[in-house]
């Protein structure tokens, strides 16, 4: 039997959500910053998109320098999939990404690249290639101190003796031979490495945080909602509050854990202690998108490349939101001193089409075994891969007018939430996000003298609601960052008008206005 063809079996619990908020467009053409529905008579009626999908479109939807490449690929009959192959347009586009880090962080040391198609992808392929490396550093520990141990039983046979202290941690009664209390320490040796070495990684990340949905990176991912159903699955992170040193230093105190090894020296056996590798990652997000526009700051990034370098933590900046030049540079992290022993990228280097991703690892930890455990089928792809080229070729050209654009629009739009923020106070909590990666957070309705925004806050779709309305009444698209839905984010191309910003304005005073009047009545559709 086949479906009736009215209904709805492509995710309709989502649809009746969107429906509620009045969010369930449909969207039938895109250009620019403009996405077109088609109203009742069957004509175009634009829409002025903020929320560019999810900040994939810095050069907007469909850019011609993009649609005309593909077209040329398609004409041309590219092979899209000839995996197994060798690919030098990925190596070029490998090229781009290292000459823009290199331009922007000095380091000279290259970056390997793993290509991906989604975000979540490349941030698990960055905290599994972690893992590989963290398993051979455990793997190798544990030769090491099975070597001491074999050293420390032929020095006792030769007469070497142990302290106090090792008879102390071996439990051992003084009537004890030298023999008999190596055999017990090491014992107790083993139970304790083995408690400490074969624990799962541990993470830290922060919260606010997001890294994906994927198994492994919705655990790291700070919203509970998302994360709590599925948290059988996977290793777990501890989340650090953003920006708050101590709170990172203390967390890395209560995980970090040490081995017991021997040492044989001038005839003596000593039981030292050694840090562990018990440290999967820790991913941060320069600028956090989803969890509600929250920036890094350099005097936390600080502490974060300390406290890593110390415990031998790799970490992972996730610019899958905040990078290809959305920020006004190639990457958010470069602007407050932090740099990644790995970087993740996707979003915006599809170009707008292609959905495309890049994970990239430092050449001191980069582990060519790795490219043997580690696929993914259409990677490296004949159409995702020639656009990453051309979006990188199109931001660098020019001495990177493109980063001095979204620097320039981002100012400009962010001084219109700015002013809305100042003739707003009672209304507006707060604007955040630096160039074209900005969030406007309106104040908790919790306590409304308003039922209707009570129930706002208490369902949590305030944000939904006002997107709904925004575009309804004003033709603007916006979306709040669903961790954080009293925010609304704006990820517009570096091709945003000043008309856009004027039409934005407008609807965002008129929400403004709805909220200080508690004007419930404007709000229903
Ligand atoms: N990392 C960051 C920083 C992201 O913003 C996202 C997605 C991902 C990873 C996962 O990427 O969806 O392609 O697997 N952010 C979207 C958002 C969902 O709301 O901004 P994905």
């Amino acid at each position: 039997m086949s479906p009736t063809p009215e209904r709805e079996l492509a995710e309709p619990y989502m649809r009746t959500m969107l429906a509620s908020a009045g969010l369930d467009v449909e969207y039938v053409r895109a250009e620019g910053d403009t996405l077109y529905r088609l109203d009742d008579q069957g004509r175009e009626v634009p829409v002025t998109d903020f929320a560019g999908g999810y900040g994939s479109l810095i050069l907007g939807h469909n850019p011609p320098e993009i649609t005309d490449l593909v077209r040329e690929l398609l004409d041309r009959q590219v092979p899209v999939y000839a995996q197994t192959a060798h690919h030098p347009v990925a190596n070029r586009a490998a090229q781009l990404l290292n000459a823009a880090i290199t331009r922007e962080t000095g380091s000279v040391e290259p970056y390997f690249a793993f290509f991906a198609s989604t975000g979540a992808e490349a941030v698990e392929a960055a905290v599994k290639h972690a893992e590989f490396d963290r398993a051979r550093k455990v793997a190798a520990l544990r030769t090491e101190i099975a070597e001491h141990v074999d050293l420390a039983g032929s020095a006792i046979a030769e007469g070497a003796t142990l302290g106090a202290a090792e008879r102390e941690r071996a439990g051992a009664a003084p009537s004890h031979t030298a023999e008999q209390v190596l055999s017990a320490l090491v014992e107790r040796l083993r139970r304790h490495n083995e408690q400490v070495l074969s624990r799962p990684p541990a993470y830290l990340s922060l919260e606010g945080s997001f890294h994906g949905k994927l198994v492994g990176s919705v655990q790291l991912t700070h919203n509970h909602g998302f994360r709590e159903p599925f948290a059988a699955m996977a290793a777990q992170a501890r989340f650090v509050p953003l920006n708050q040193p101590d709170a990172l230093t203390k967390a890395v105190d209560e995980l970090r854990a040490w081995v017991w090894d021997l040492e044989v020296e001038d005839g003596a056996i000593r039981v030292v202690e050694r840090l562990a590798p018990v440290f999967g990652a820790f991913l941060l997000e320069p600028i956090q998108g989803e969890g509600g526009i929250r920036e890094v700051t350099r005097e936390f990034a600080e502490r974060v490349q300390d406290t890593c370098a110390e415990i031998g933590c790799p970490i992972i900046v996730d610019e899958v939101q905040s990078g290809m030049g959305r920020t006004g540079s190639f990457l958010a992290s470069s602007s407050i001193g932090l740099r990644g022993d790995y970087y993740t990228l996707s979003k915006s280097l599809g170009g707008g089409i292609a959905k495309s991703s890049v994970m990239l690892v430092r050449e001191e930890l980069y582990r060519g075994e790795f490219e043997m455990l580690h696929s993914s089928t259409f990677a490296k792809d004949g159409i995702s891969t020639p656009i990453a080229v051309r979006v990188l070729e199109t931001l660098e050209a020019e001495d990177g007018a493109a980063y001095r654009r979204a620097a320039e629009r981002g100012e400009r739009l962010k001084s219109v939430l700015e002013s809305v923020r100042a003739d707003f106070p009672d209304v507006v909590e707060d604007v955040r996000g630096r160039g074209l990666m900005l969030g406007l957070e309106f104040r908790d309705t919790s306590e409304s003298p308003s039922e209707v925004f009570r129930f706002l806050a208490e369902a949590d779709i305030l944000g939904y609601v006002l997107s709904g309305y925004l575009l309804r009444t004003h033709g603007v698209r916006v979306l709040p960052t669903a961790s954080a839905v009293n925010t609304l984010r704006f990820a517009p191309s570096i091709g945003l008008t000043d008309e856009a910003i004027g039409q934005l304005e407008t609807a965002l005073r008129d929400v403004a206005r709805i909220l200080r009047d508690r004007d419930e009545q404007a709000l229903t559709p």
